[in-house]
């Protein structure tokens, strides 16, 4: 396993070993119970918190590992049924459970019938790899949806299949989840975790009010890893190595962006890269790191500007940046400040910056938006030479963004004499 050989202990890929693998170990352990008593599990979370990661945790569980047969489907970029078909197809026959089933078998003769070119299908792995000129994906021969399900019906051992980035359903043009649910309502061999973010998720949800499918699946929200584990997480894989990281260092750290999961980890292994054995990280390593990661992801930042025409949508981005918690944004002092033009050109940025397939801000609270990647805003920052400014605000930030994203509610009670 090529992971074995990597010598630095912080992960940036989805499938990381048990050892390098904070935490998660309710949530492993919710989830495969929820599974083995037989529910389907919507997992929802807000990006780059862990969901997939979680997902191949939980696969290489020995709960799951020896009992069920496993199949992940990562459906981002698909568009509509069809595309759905045969990233499923692909999956199951690419499946090792699968390998001298019969459904194998016929969909090789399938292919061998239409004298289709083997070169797209691996008759060893299964695996069908991009069509050669002249043909698309969509010309590949599909077997039956009701033969795919049917074949997971039937399987000796019973089957956990997961789809990945499921909000993606929404934007197909075919009615995904009443078709899905026809499947998956009668199975009962297989079990199924839909995963996505949650409000795309929610909106999903929301607009099928009418139809039961999430109603047969139950909701799992996933959090941020807390502080305090995070930082014993740290603290051990750091020692492990003859390195040492300071607290203050993974406070800093986890407040700058918020317990996101996936930043904290990239920053971390850069972290403990820049630190020699003996040496101990503090917050000062954390930001050099942070810096080395904004080099990275200086030409993919740039091209995102560059996508973006119109300047007032550029200036309100900034503007919200620059706020980092940005409230107000139709006041004419930060219209000024911001060069935003009116209040109501400032709402049609906010609309086109919330572009649903790649969102650049979020909206917290009513009013109240953030930008979508932290460590987008922190580039802008050193592009306008303001980043220790935004080093100095972390811990106010994050606070006030917890209490906003986190609000609690008081309900009063009767008068009771
Ligand atoms: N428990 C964990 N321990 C260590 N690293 C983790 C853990 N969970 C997630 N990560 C790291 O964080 C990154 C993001 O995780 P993952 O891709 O699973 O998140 P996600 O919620 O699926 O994100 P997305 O919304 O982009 O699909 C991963 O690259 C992984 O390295
Ligand atoms: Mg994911």
């Amino acid at each position: 396993m090529s992971d074995v050989l990597q010598t630095n202990p912080f992960f940036t890929g989805i499938q990381i070993p048990d050892e390098y693998f904070c935490d998660r170990q309710k949530e492993t352990e919710d989830l495969i119970a929820l599974v083995k008593n037989g529910n389907n599990v919507v997992l929802k979370a807000k990006r780059r918190i862990g969901k997939s990661s979680l997902i191949f945790h939980v696969f290489n569980h020995r709960a799951i590992k020896n009992d069920f047969n496993t199949l992940y489907v990562d459906i981002f970029g698909t568009k509509s049924l069809a595309d759905f078909h045969l990233t499923l197809q692909n999956k199951l026959l690419s499946a090792p459970f699968a390998k001298s089933a019969k459904i194998r078998r016929d969909f090789e003769a399938v292919l061998r019938s239409l004298s289709f070119s083997f070169g797209e299908y691996n008759p060893v792995t299964g695996a069908i790899s991009l069509p050669t000129i002249g043909t698309s994906p969509s010309q590949l021969p599909l077997l039956p949806m009701e033969d795919l399900f049917g074949f997971l019906e039937n399987t000796a051992k019973p089957n956990l299949v997961v789809f990945d980035e499921f909000q993606q359903i929404q934007y197909y043009p075919e009615r995904m989840a009443a078709i899905l649910r026809s499947f998956t309502q009668k199975m009962n061999n297989t079990k199924f975790i839909f995963s996505g973010s949650s409000s795309h998720l929610l909106t999903v949800t929301f607009q099928m009010a009418n139809q039961p499918f999430y109603k047969s699946a139950e909701s799992y929200q996933l959090g941020e890893l807390p502080e305090e584990t995070y930082y014993q997480f740290c603290r051990r894989l750091f020692k492990a190595h003859g390195k040492e990281i300071s607290e203050d260092a993974v406070q800093f750290l986890y407040e700058l962006f918020s317990g996101e999961t996936a930043p904290m980890q990239e920053t971390m292994n850069r972290t403990f890269s820049i630190v020699g054995r003996g040496q101990k990280a503090d917050i000062q390593i954390i930001k050099e790191a942070v810096n080395q990661l904004l080099t990275a992801r200086d030409a993919s930042f740039r091209e995102i500007l560059n996508r973006i025409e119109r300047e007032n949508v550029r200036n309100t981005l900034y503007c919200i940046a620059a706020l980092g918690i940005a409230d107000n944004l139709t006041s004419a002092p930060v219209i000024k400040r911001y060069k935003l033009n009116s209040a109501s050109s400032v709402q049609k940025s906010l609309l086109s910056l919330q572009d649903e397939n790649s969102p650049l801000i979020r909206k917290i609270a009513k009013g109240v938006y953030v930008l979508e990647d932290r460590l987008f805003e922190l580039w802008i920052a050193r592009e306008g030479n303001y980043l220790d400014y935004k080093y100095a605000a972390v811990h106010d930030r994050f606070v006030r963004q917890h209490a906003l994203e986190n609000p609690s509610f008081h309900p009063t009670a009767p008068l009771i004499d």
